[in-house]
């Protein structure tokens, strides 16, 4: 019997968004079981708070078996040996995305030789979505429907109100 193989989709999600989904989705395809890791802490200042960020991607991978989301503070080698991945799987859509991305995947290597990253091309069709411009959009009072699952934009909607 092969061991089960855990895989890990880090992010701030702030907010999960299509493109996270996506990635999401390949990712629980070719691991048995895959946490969605939200980070407290990413040198980012978050528009939503961890609870909220980690109770919209529970929401948007509900339809998933193998997939569970939990949050994390602190160095994500840490939270990875503690859940016992073998992976950490990332998306790409640009070379912007490449150059960050090779970097903490060679650090966070170097740290944990044992957790390999692995990073997806992400799917054509959410390519161009990106979290910072959909809370800029959603800023300025436009429609962000079509770039989050239903349970973010309505989670949006009514923080508005
Ligand atoms: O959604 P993001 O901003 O691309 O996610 C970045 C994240 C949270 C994966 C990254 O900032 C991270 O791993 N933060 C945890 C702290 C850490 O381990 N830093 C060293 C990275 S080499």
């Amino acid at each position: 019997m092969s061991e089960l193989r855990a895989a890990i989709c880090p992010g701030t999600f702030d907010p999960i968004h299509l493109g996270h989904l996506d990635l999401i989705e390949r990712a629980a395809r070719l691991f048995d079981k895959v946490t969605v890791l939200v980070a407290a802490q990413s040198g980012k200042r978050p528009m939503l708070d961890l609870a909220d960020r980690s109770d919209l991607a529970r929401a948007v991978v509900r339809h998933l078996e193998n997939v569970e989301v939990e949050t994390f503070d602190g160095l994500l080698v840490n939270a990875a040996e503690k859940i016992g991945a073998t992976a950490i799987v990332k998306g790409l859509r640009s070379v912007e995305d490449f150059q960050r991305e090779q970097q903490m995947a060679m650090m966070n290597r170097q740290l944990l030789p044992e957790v390999d990253t692995i990073l997806l091309v992400t799917s054509a069709h959410v390519q161009y979505i990106s979290s910072s411009l959909i809370r800029e959009i959603w800023a300025l009072e436009g429609d962000v429907t079509q770039f989050v699952p239903d349970a973010v934009a309505e989670a949006l909607e009514r923080m508005r109100h």
